[in-house]
């Protein structure tokens, strides 16, 4: 039988049954190694299975991730030293997905650490700090002496500036995300964050004598060491980074010279209605990359599928006349399916597929000749009607000239039975092929 890259029959039907929810093959398989353990943000995708499709790459391979998130790809090829650039449309995932790829000297640890012990100091201090971020609802986060705490701890890492040049700050801001979001009122036991129902800081740790201050100081210390040790952790090797950009226009996105690459790598956002700013909203603020509710619907606007604030109320109005005809023989139908239970969510949808169709006609023209695509997608089922995504995709591949067009399922995802995670592999056309 043909299988795939995880032992598992390769099908365009529906998905086998018996493939339980497999932990390595998702981001929580991340989350203790080194510096793709940093933050733990759901959108990241197993590092286990980046690694087994890179078991492929030769000594030319130059790799593209179109959807960057955390940065999973770029890394694993940074540390296996193999070419990579990433794009994503989020400036703060940018700016984490550059960090994880900086090579640090020695020295930078140990400056991390003694930054930290100085900066942790603040945490004690009772006059109010000069700044806080103006987060929706803010004291449903944290209660306030831990707000004060944390604040005082932020000020400490954006001032002075003189650790900026180095990364030292940059390291900082990990450590103090980290404590920030260990501190929160919110939980991670769904696919998406929540507000937890019973008290701040939902207890994770005990108030010791000092209170808050001692308790944020204790645990910014923490993490600090945490984050310097982890730098010695599979380094970057290789030259690879993270630009900011549209994936739908990647030859814009991307640097002239260097639009050949040999291997796509990636994860693109679901049609699941998940709003990555949502999730990473606290972070932003906190670090400056969004001071308003507005901006941050502005920002889920122009990410594909994204659903937050003034994202639901423009697609409202928003209209098929991107790219044309979705080349799936039942689009039209789901489409029609969807929208009588829910005419906005119909719209999501066809947006959605818009969207990436537009993405894919833009990776064609910065593909070697045969080069290798994977794509990790999921399905989704709106109501009672199934929306066969990886199907999709496939279509849309074809569609755009794309060869060699498979589909590997690789785990459920859900408790839900038809909820699904796949690869769906494709090849760049050949110079033959392009030329007819
Ligand atoms: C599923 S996540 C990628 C996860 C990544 N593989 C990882 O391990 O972290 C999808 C990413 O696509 C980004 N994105 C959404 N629309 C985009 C666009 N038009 N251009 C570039 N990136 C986009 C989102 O910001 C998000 O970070």
């Amino acid at each position: 039988m043909n299988t795939g890259l995880f032992g598992q029959p390769l099908t365009t039907a529906s998905p086998a049954t018996g493939l339980g929810r497999r932990d390595h093959l998702t981001f929580r398989g991340n989350v203790a190694l080194g510096r793709y353990g940093w933050l733990r943000l759901t959108p990241a995708y197993s590092l286990h299975l980046v690694r087994e499709l890179l078991k492929q790459s030769g000594p030319d391979e130059i790799v593209l991730d179109p959807f960057s998130g955390t940065g999973t790809t770029p890394l694993a090829c940074a540390s296996l030293g193999i070419r990579c650039d990433a794009v994503d449309i989020n400036p703060f995932l940018v700016w984490l997905g550059n960090l994880k790829l900086t090579r640090f000297d020695d020295g930078t640890a140990r400056a991390v650490k003694s930054a930290a012990t100085r900066i942790a100091e603040k945490a004690h201090d009772p006059r109010p700090a000069a700044w806080k971020p103006d987060l929706h609802q803010i004291e449903k986060w944290w209660d306030g002496p831990t707000l004060h705490a944390l604040a005082a701890i932020c000020d400490g890492i954006r001032n002075p500036k003189r650790e900026r040049a180095s990364g030292v700050s940059d390291l900082l801001s990990i450590a103090f995300c980290r404590v920030m979001i260990q501190t929160a009122n919110v939980s991670f036991g769904h696919q998406s964050m929540s507000f937890k129902r019973n008290g701040a800081n939902g207890g994770l740790l005990a108030e010791p004598p000092g209170g808050a201050g001692a308790r944020i100081a204790a645990a910014f210390l923490a993490a600090a060491d945490e984050v310097a040790d982890s730098l010695q952790v599979e380094p970057p090797t290789a030259q690879c980074r993270v630009v900011l950009g549209d994936s739908r226009d990647l030859g814009a996105a991307l640097p002239a010279g260097k639009r050949r690459y040999t291997a796509v790598i990636t994860s693109p956002p679901y049609p699941n209605r998940m709003s990555y700013i949502r999730e990473l909203r606290p972070y932003m603020y906190w670090l400056g990359y969004l001071s308003d509710g507005r901006a941050a619907g502005e920002l889920d606007w122009k990410a594909i599928g994204g659903t937050w604030g003034c994202a639901t109320s423009l697609l409202n109005t928003w209209t098929p006349n991107g790219h044309g005809e979705i080349p799936f023989p039942q689009f039209d139908r789901i489409i029609r399916d969807i929208s009588a239970g829910h005419a906005l969510l119909g719209r999501y949808v066809h947006k959605y597929f818009e969207d990436i169709k537009g993405h894919i006609l833009s990776l064609r023209k910065v593909l070697a000749p045969g080069a290798r695509c994977h794509y990790i997608v999921g399905n989704s089922k709106f109501y009672d009607t199934m929306l066969p995504v990886e199907g999709v995709y496939a279509a849309l591949f074809e569609d755009a000239g794309f060869v060699d067009v498979r589909v590997e399922t690789i785990r459920k995802r859900t408790s839900k039975k038809e909820l699904y995670e796949f690869i769906v592999h494709v090849r760049a056309p050949s110079l033959a092929r392009r030329a007819t």
